[in-house]
């Protein structure tokens, strides 16, 4: 059956029709004043949904490239830094900060837990040295959210910078970079953003400006300093991808037709609908309660394998979710809930996800679970998000 193609994946996601376009548009030129208004345009909604007053610097690379960025200009090789672990992208932040000379050390958590505030204060005491805390605002690889608020203050008493991987958080869940006093926020186009891959964000407070100025760090390419100090023109330092560009300056156009407050709003409602009907369903998200906006990861039954799972509904429904990586493979389901979508793509992703588990294995006799589903969303339209989120949202953007 010729069904349409959904992406519930967590990033790559949809992209809305006018981005397409945008990004079919005829070339300009990146040194001329065309290029130089965008940017000038895109800054400030960029800033707002960054929530700071400082600049936003597009980078032409994937998420990756702006997490090596962070590190080879914010750290010299031997410093310390710390490394909130509990996933593949804490891991991978690991990597990074080794290959930089770093001296690294790891809170390790399971995979699926978020980070405590004491655990991670417990960690600063320990390492008083320690010049940096390198932590993801949202988990990709397991769905957890890491409490980046109550990092930050306890890294602001601190001559230790707080560096936050936002790639699944940033215009999917309150992250305010300045009210949380965050001092790196980074983040990729093809999440929240509703972009295709290629693109990078980042951000740098005062106080990280001034290391990476003071380090004057030897990277060519990802020069931060250099990249700022072009920003004032409105250009990048090397060629930028100048479509990817115009595709951002037309979803940062759709994002404030509605305003931050209701993309969190949007992302909550769909973070709501998809647990309840898996909850409903008999079935467990893998995090129980710091969990992110942007996708959910749902537990399976032993016995079954994800990956299975994963094929049988690309197969079936020409839909797309994500198994789990590493030592999450076959284990989980992953749905994401970022990009273009609306409340139908979800419901058609639990559909796919009942009928072809309940091929494997029984499952709860629930013919109500996509009202459900739906019950949940509509509520949590319209009733407040967790206090949290309202303080972030009232205060920091
Ligand atoms: C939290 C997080 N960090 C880093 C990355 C890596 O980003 P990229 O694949 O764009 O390099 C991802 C990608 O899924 C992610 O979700």
């Amino acid at each position: 059956m010729n069904q349409k193609l959904r992406l519930l994946t967590p990033g790559p996601t949809q992209i809305p029709e006018r981005v397409k376009n945008a990004l079919a548009r005829d070339m300009i030129h990146h040194r001329k004043s065309q290029f130089s208004e965008i940017y000038a345009r895109m800054q400030p909604r960029l800033q707002a949904l960054f929530g700071t007053r400082q600049t936003v610097l597009p980078l032409s690379c994937s998420g990756t490239g702006a997490m090596q960025a962070a590190v080879s200009n914010l750290f010299r090789p031997g410093e310390k830094v710390l490394v909130v672990e509990a996933g593949k992208f804490g891991e991978r932040w690991r990597h990074i900060a080794a290959s930089r000379g770093l001296e690294v050390v790891s809170l390790e958590l399971d995979w699926g837990e978020a980070a405590s505030p004491e655990s991670v204060e417990d960690m600063l005491r320990l390492h008083p040295d320690a010049r940096g805390l390198l932590v993801q605002a949202s988990e990709t690889s397991t769905g957890a959210l890491h409490p980046i608020q109550d990092i930050g203050r306890l890294t602001r008493e601190r001559d230790t910078l707080l560096v936050v991987d936002g790639i699944s958080a940033v215009g999917v869940s309150p992250c305010p970079m300045d009210l949380w006093s965050i001092d790196c926020l980074l983040t990729g186009s093809q999440k929240g953003f509703m972009l295709p891959p290629g693109l990078a964000l980042i951000s740098l407070s005062p106080r990280a400006r001034e290391k990476a100025e003071a380090i004057e760090s030897d990277v060519y390419y990802f020069n931060l300093p250099g990249e700022l100090t072009k920003s004032q023109q409105g250009q990048t330092l090397f060629t930028s991808p100048v479509n990817l560009i115009m595709g951002l300056d037309a979803a940062l156009e759709i994002f404030f037709e509605a305003g931050p407050a209701d993309i969190f709003r949007r992302q909550w409602a769909w973070t709501r609908l998809v647990r309840s009907g898996v909850r409903r369903l008999g079935l467990q998200p893998l995090v129980p309660e710091s969990y992110t906006w942007g996708l959910t990861s749902i537990a399976l039954p032993s016995g079954v394998n994800g990956g299975e799972v994963v094929s049988r509904i690309a197969d079936r429904f020409n839909l797309f979710v994500a198994g789990g990586q590493d030592r999450l493979k076959g284990r989980i389901v992953r749905i994401g809930h970022m990009g273009d979508l609306d409340f139908a793509d979800l419901l058609a992703g639990l559909y796919a996800l009942r009928s072809v588990l309940s091929e494997m294995v029984a499952l709860n006799e629930a013919p109500d679970y996509l009202e459900q589903a739906m019950q949940a969303f509509e509520q949590a339209s319209a009733a407040d998000m967790p206090q949290w989120a309202k303080t972030a949202l009232e205060q920091g953007y």
